[in-house]
């Protein structure tokens, strides 16, 4: 970190015991969103990170991936893809389930939002299991796209997130641990 930046943003996040559910530890970004330098760095990290790869779109996941993924997609160039929670889209959509701890859940994406050939980024605030990014990436691929990496500022390295992306042959960037 040779600049502090990564230590800037790891000390503007905060952790909340027992949120929701009793022992869960609650990775909060909000805090991150009061503090401009940390949250510009966040940002600027990912464009650092992305922009000599041709990235055609950026695809985030709600809901915190709609609060990193726009401000990357317009210093990029590229355009934003909500990956929305099942029966909010308007539009005809594809969707994806997927298997959480307890249950399942789905993404649901828009037809006709991304195209053959379209170069896609991944962009959440967190990455656990992995199974929603791996949802993810499973509905651009489906509509035609080529993923070309994962991005997240938070990993929790104990629920391997990472490995489960990689099995899939997909790059992840993280900011914090
Ligand atoms: C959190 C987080 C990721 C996902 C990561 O979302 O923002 O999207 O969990 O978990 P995974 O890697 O194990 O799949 P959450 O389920 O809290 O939904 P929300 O954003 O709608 O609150």
């Amino acid at each position: 970190d040779p600049d502090g930046r990564i230590n800037g943003i790891k000390s503007a996040l905060r952790v909340i015991p027992n949120f929701p559910k009793p022992g869960i530890m609650f990775q909060d970004i909000t805090t991150l969103l009061l503090d401009p330098k940390a949250f510009k760095d966040t940002i600027d990290l990912f464009v650092e990170h992305y922009k000599h790869e041709s990235i055609s779109v950026i695809a985030g996941i709600e809901a915190r991936g709609f609060i990193f993924g726009p401000s990357i997609a317009l210093a990029i160039g590229a355009k934003f893809v909500p990956l929305r929670k099942p029966k909010k889209l308007p539009g005809e959509v594809i969707s994806e389930k997927y298997i959480l701890e307890y249950g399942s859940d789905c993404l649901e994406m828009h037809v006709g939002a991304v195209k053959s050939g379209d170069r896609a980024l991944v962009v959440d605030d967190l990455i656990a299991t992995g199974g929603t990014i791996c949802a993810a990436i499973n509905l651009l691929e489906r509509a035609g796209a080529e993923v070309v990496g994962c991005a997240s500022v938070i990993e929790v390295p104990d629920l391997k997130g990472r490995e489960r992306l990689k099995s899939h042959g997909k790059e992840l960037y993280v900011l914090v641990e």
